[in-house]
């Protein structure tokens, strides 16, 4: 980085001593603002193409320009470019080297903007390119939980409240629940992108600007739905920003879920699942350990996101019209948390079909916690039991059960009679697992032939 300048050559005109060194160094966003460089260039590409249709460039001049920004984008990409702090941001950097490039057109450029609705215009499009990565990876995930539902619609575990165990569910139900609050998160990510999908290029510093600009012309070109209605607000507000971290908060916070389960699941406590070892690491000191990482640091990131989105709203805050310089702080939390997203989703768009269940250990735990409880006090009342003396009858049967050690659907026929005797030998067919998952046949319960059509009706909406 090069930092040879006296006053800043972008607007060091009214400046009678160059900036104090280290007020340069705080001020400046280059180190990481260089990330937009490709929309950037992007942006005063289609800046350049307006300018010259409304006459305020020449045909040539335009052409100029575009060339140079073009070579810019090349060095670039090439590694050549020498960021320089001393211009502060990406935005001087790629201008004053154009100008270097290409003389005085280059100065030219900047007619009819300002810096407040470039980089408005750049987070934009940086945010709607990273939005559309997103949503590929989301479908990706949601795929995947959905041929895993499929595969393991019939798998019996047990279902858990407070985590006791509750009623028993098939793997399948349970995949698709994530599958459904994953959906929302994909849903707002998409709702979101409407609102980033706006062009606020032409609002200028903040009033607008005197030259004949053609702002639906821009637009188009960057390819966003309209103009922005408001100069004022199109510099200064970034609550598109601040949604998009209140997505990734809700993801983040239900992968963490997830996490957890999983988590859970590969102990060897509960033993339901195998996370195959590509996803996995081991311990430096206990040779017998395999670690989920994976999940846990999907799990620990939460907090980075959550704070991501805090440190947005607070940001944005109280911040009197138009633009102010707090805005510069927007691009590390947004930055950090598309990166973030991004991987975490990836780790379990990939680690999702690859999941192994241990059909066997699920079962015997559903089997284990008295789990068709409520299916027998059901099968009471279907027999003409009213339901609270049916609880206690299920009641006095689950504390026989503790005392011996024996599932209700391990009891004989007369063991079951001492507590009731509506009780007869069709009680079995209730006290079963299969019996039990198979009974909840309605929209959204766990039967695996309400599992199999939830698939397919999801399926459908895979592709919003
Ligand atoms: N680097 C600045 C930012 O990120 C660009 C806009 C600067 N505008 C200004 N008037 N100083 O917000």
């Amino acid at each position: 980085m090069s930092d040879d300048s006296k006053t800043n050559q972008q607007w060091g005109g009214r400046f009678s001593e160059p900036t104090d060194a280290f007020v340069a160094r705080f001020t400046a966003s280059v180190n990481f603002d260089q990330r937009l460089y490709e929309q950037d260039i992007r942006g005063s590409i289609a800046h350049a193409t307006m300018l010259a249709q409304v006459g305020v460039l020449t045909d040539e001049e335009k052409d100029q320009i575009i060339q140079g920004l073009n070579e810019v984008r090349e060095e670039i990409e090439r590694g050549e470019f020498e960021w320089s702090e001393a211009l502060e941001d990406v935005h001087m950097n790629i201008e004053a080297r154009l100008t270097q490039k290409i003389g005085i057109t280059g100065k030219k450029l900047h007619t009819g903007r300002s810096r407040n609705d470039q980089v408005a215009t750049d987070i934009r499009l940086y945010l709607r390119d990273e939005i559309d990565a997103i949503s590929t990876e989301l479908t990706r995930l949601r795929t995947g939980l959905l041929d895993l539902a499929e595969r393991e619609a019939s798998t019996i575990m047990p279902g858990f409240t407070h985590l006791q165990t509750a009623q028993p569910v098939t793997f399948g139900h349970h995949m698709l629940a994530w599958q459904e609050m994953i959906s929302r998160d994909h849903d707002r990510l998409l709702d979101c992108r409407k609102r980033v999908n706006l062009s606020p290029l032409g609002s200028a510093a903040l009033a607008g600007t005197t030259y004949p600009i053609d702002r639906e012309c821009t637009a188009e070109l960057l390819g966003f739905s309209a103009p922005t209605r408001n100069s004022l607000d199109s510099v200064s507000d970034r609550d598109f920003a601040i949604e998009f971290c209140a997505f990734a908060s809700l993801l983040l916070t239900h992968l963490s879920r997830a996490s957890e389960e999983l988590i859970l699941w590969t102990s060897a406590q509960f033993n339901f699942i195998d996370l195959p070892d590509r996803f996995c690491t081991g311990s430096s000191i206990m040779p017998q350990k395999k670690n989920p990482d994976v999940p846990e640091l999907v799990r620990g990131k939460t907090g980075r996101i959550n704070g991501h989105l805090i440190a947005l709203l607070t940001l944005m805050k109280s911040q009197p019209l138009a633009y102010n310089k707090d805005n510069q702080e927007d691009k590390e939390p947004l930055f950090d948390a598309v990166d973030t997203v991004k991987d975490c989703l990836r780790a379990f768009a990939d680690m999702i079909p690859a999941l192994e269940t241990n059909k066997t250990a699920m079962y015997e735990a559903a089997k284990r916690g008295f789990s068709t409880a409520t299916d027998l006090a059901d099968y009471l009342v279907r027999k003409g039991v009213a339901f609270r003396d049916a609880h206690e009858i299920v009641g006095k049967s689950v504390a026989f059960g503790l005392e011996q050690q024996r599932d209700l659907s391990e009891m004989t026929l007369e063991e079951l009679q001492q507590f009731s005797t509506v009780i007869e030998s069709d009680v079995f067919d209730v006290l079963t697992l299969e019996g039990s998952v198979a009974a909840r046949s309605h929209i959204g319960g766990t039967a695996p032939e309400q599992v199999k059509i939830a698939v397919a009706t999801a399926r459908q909406t895979l592709n919003p």
